[in-house]
């Protein structure tokens, strides 16, 4: 039996003082005697404009005044490296003092080879392929000119409702915080003055995730012990990978819209965190402070905002107009916006961008082989088999006939998902394309889409593909959301399918046949009635360009599912919020409660036995967080633990075997939960603590361990310090958030 160690070295917790920081320390000392140097020579004038970003606009011309003049200090949205070219000329050689310009572009998940959206690249539980992708889309957009993306989201989201939880890697801390780390890592390489490297930018900074009834730009109301709990975590996860930027986000959290927020920027960031990189505002958040009825004026936004602690403005051009007069009349201090300046040139070096400020214009990197290959891998672990009856999955070679339908199995667009300015229709692969270049002429393919796309209400082309789809041995059904549906500003207050695709779906199962269905969508879907007359369901996200052949090797089984849920699957909205890692209440679930239908008429009033849960939806989601099968199966068993007492200071090492028990080879995603049973504060039913994928042959067990620093078991409680508090734990290793058995430990004082 082999042993594999997993050990994910105190992610959270390491300090900030680290043997790699400690050498670029001296690196950063000669930096920050430049950075002083240049700060000396600068007018207040020029300063603040360094604080200054604007969006690409009109030509070149239009903008050549205001970096001659020192008024700009990054543009964002230029991705044509002539132009980045030729405006960083201007900066360089017709500003007086030469400072480069920061070139910024929303880079999410790829830049040309789009690789799945972040929630899928999360149902992966692989750091590496998701740090692959990153560096991938670095390499690609640096060779562009572009130096600084606004990536990664690491906003923990728990309402499917909110459109932006495509961006970001799900609900849970510890993945978000492990996957958010593995994005800084790969955009920024091995060393920021890389030509490829780019600036990473943690975002949105922070809590917008929880925006009330998942509606974008809303209220949020975190309490600071929530906020540090659950949060904050990723970023400082960040910051420890290195992030040189973050980004304000565009909610209010009780009250104090971020961009304004001096606990979060100056507090938590800068003072217990000891970030020294830029902070920008998000796009208008700044101005928008008027809307919130947090700032009167322009005046007020650019006070509110620089005294809280935003160093660099992004388009709504407060800071130029409205500082030299707020410094003047003393509101604003000079060494505030000093700080500020120095934020943005120290990046400025690390990125290289003065003795490196130009881009070889004849680059060949896009969509490269590997990265295409890269891109196709990314797809196939993100994708998650939810159901596979009677294992009609793989696809078997007695299968000669299929049937393609649904809007999104030709989508080329569709498919790549929100943000994607970049992506080009025209290089990606759709499932069906790939399909009929992996099959050729060794089965027949039936293709009538029924809907031209997800919206799309057409009886008449829903009745075409369930004939056409009479003729063939397995159907294979493509639906989910178009892009333009989940990302920014688009919310939905119903998950279900859109358009005709439910009644597609449930007409098609009707034919007797198979029915495979895929989805490709920016969020979970509340795709219970589908998943009960499907044969099989696989959940592909929005699986960017190389989506079609990964689903394709996925169906006809040249590549095992392993993807497991990064976000609960709800039964149906009023679930919402429904998340794994809950607090207990004084009357938790027994699942064994009386639903709708089975209380009698005239039932008299009680609250006596009863517990927390929906009368019609019962307690448990459609799918639990970290789920996902295979085309195997797995058994875990042997769970031991090096001590059942543990100090402080010591290492918890947990081993188990793991065993495929079925015929083909796979990967299994273990995970690791607990449970802090009491607390000075209510904690969690379960938290996820580490997680690995195994690969194992048919009949292969491999006794596995993980490694838990008993110091990752603190939290924030009642006093607001972190701690671990003593007492009795609960631990699982198990195939997701709602299996495995209990075992117990103690931590003693
Ligand atoms: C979004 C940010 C994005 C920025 C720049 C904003 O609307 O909230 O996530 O980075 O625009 O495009």
């Amino acid at each position: 039996m082999k042993v594999i160690k997993v050990f994910f070295a105190g992610l959270l917790l390491l300090p900030l003082t680290s043997c790699v920081q400690e050498t670029t320390k001296k690196g950063d000392e000669a930096i920050e005697r430049k950075v002083e140097s240049i700060l000396s020579r600068m007018t207040l004038e020029e300063k603040i404009g360094q604080m200054n970003q604007i969006s690409s606009y009109g030509n070149i011309g239009d903008m050549s005044n205001l970096i001659k003049k020192g008024e700009v200090g990054s543009i964002l949205n230029e991705v044509d490296p002539v132009r980045i070219n030729a405006l960083q000329r201007i900066a360089m050689e017709e500003s007086r003092l030469g400072i480069p310009l920061l070139m910024a572009r929303d880079v999410i998940h790829g830049f040309k080879t789009i690789f799945p959206i972040p929630l899928g690249q999360a149902a992966s539980f692989n750091p590496q392929i998701v740090k692959d992708g990153a560096r991938i889309a670095a390499i690609e957009a640096s060779s562009v000119g572009i130096r600084w993306t606004f990536a990664p989201m690491i906003d923990i989201a728990r309402d499917p409702r909110w459109g932006r939880i495509a961006e970001g890697c799900g609900e849970d801390t510890y993945l978000t915080s492990v996957m958010g780390a593995a994005m800084v890592e790969g955009f920024q390489g091995d060393s920021l003055n890389s030509p490829t490297s780019i600036a990473a930018c943690p975002k949105h900074f922070v809590g917008y995730g929880a925006a009330e009834g998942g509606r974008d730009y809303n209220s949020t109301f975190i309490p600071e012990r929530r906020l540090r709990n659950v949060y904050l975590p990723p970023f400082e996860a960040a910051v420890k990978a290195g992030a040189t930027t973050f980004m304000t986000s565009f909610n209010d959290n009780d009250g104090v819209p971020s961009t304004g927020n001096t606990f979060i920027l100056k507090d938590v960031l800068r003072r217990e965190w000891g970030f020294d990189g830029i902070v920008v505002s998000d796009w208008a958040s700044a101005s928008e402070m008027i809307n919130h009825g947090f700032a009167a004026d322009s005046k007020e936004v650019a006070m509110k905002s620089v005294n809280a602690g935003v160093d660099m403005e992004m388009v709504s051009y407060t800071f130029v107009k409205e500082l030299p007069g707020l410094i003047k009349e003393g509101k604003v201090k000079e060494s505030t916006v000093n700080d500020a300046v120095r934020n943005i040139l120290r990046i400025k070096y690390r990125l290289g961008l003065f003795d490196n400020p130009y881009v070889d214009e004849k680059q060949h990197v896009l969509y490269a082989p590997s990265h295409l290959e890269a891109a196709r891998q990314a797809a196939v672990e993100s994708a998650i088999l939810l159901k596979n009856d009677k294992d009609v999955l793989p696809l078997q070679a007695s299968v000669r006939t299929v049937a393609v339908v649904g809007p999104m199995a030709n989508a080329p667009y569709e498919q790549l998902g929100t943000w994607v300015f970049d992506g080009e229709k025209a290089r990606t692969q759709t499932p069906l394309s790939a399909i009929r270049e992996m099959l050729g002429d060794r089965v027949q393919v039936i293709y009538e889409p029924g809907l031209a796309y997800s919206r799309e209400k057409n009886p008449a082309g829903v009745a075409k593909a369930v004939a056409a789809a009479g003729r063939a041995d397995v159907i294979l059904a493509f639906v989910g959301e178009e892009s333009i549906l989940s990302g920014e500003a688009h919310c939905l207050a119903d998950l279900n399918l859109q358009g005709d695709q439910g009644t597609l779906i449930a007409a098609l199962a009707k034919t007797g046949k198979p029915v495979v269905t895929v989805v490709m969508a920016g969020r979970p879907l509340t795709i219970g009635k589908e998943v009960e007359v499907s044969a099989a369901v696989l959940y592909a996200f929005h699986p960017g360009t190389m989506g079609g052949p990964a689903i394709a090797d996925l169906l006809w089984g040249r590549a095992v599912p392993s993807g497991k849920t990064p976000v609960t699957f709800p039964k149906m909205v009023g679930q919402i919020p429904v998340y794994y890692a809950h607090n207990n209440t004084g009357r938790p679930a027994t699942r064994t409660e009386t639903l709708l239908n089975d209380i009698p008429v005239e039932a008299g009033q009680t609250s006596l036995g009863n517990t927390s849960f929906y009368m019609d939806a019962g307690f448990d989601p459609l799918f639990p967080f970290g789920y996902g099968l295979s085309y195997t199966t797995f058994e875990y068993s042997n769970v031991k633990l090096s001590s059942a007492t543990l100090k402080r200071e010591d290492v918890l090492t947990v081993t188990f075997d793991l065993e495929n028990t079925g015929r083909r080879e796979g990967t299994e995603i273990a995970q690791l939960y607990v449970q802090d049973k009491v607390g000075s504060v209510t904690r969690p039913v379960k938290e996820l603590k580490r997680f690995t994928r195994v690969t194992l042959k048919p009949g292969e067990k491999k006794n596995v361990s993980f490694e838990l620093p008993v110091s990752e078991l603190a939290f924030w409680n009642i006093d607001m310090a972190r701690v671990v508090e003593a007492g009795d734990f609960g631990l699982w290793v198990a195939a997701d958030s709602q299996s495995g058995e209990e075992v117990f430990f103690k931590v003693t004082d």
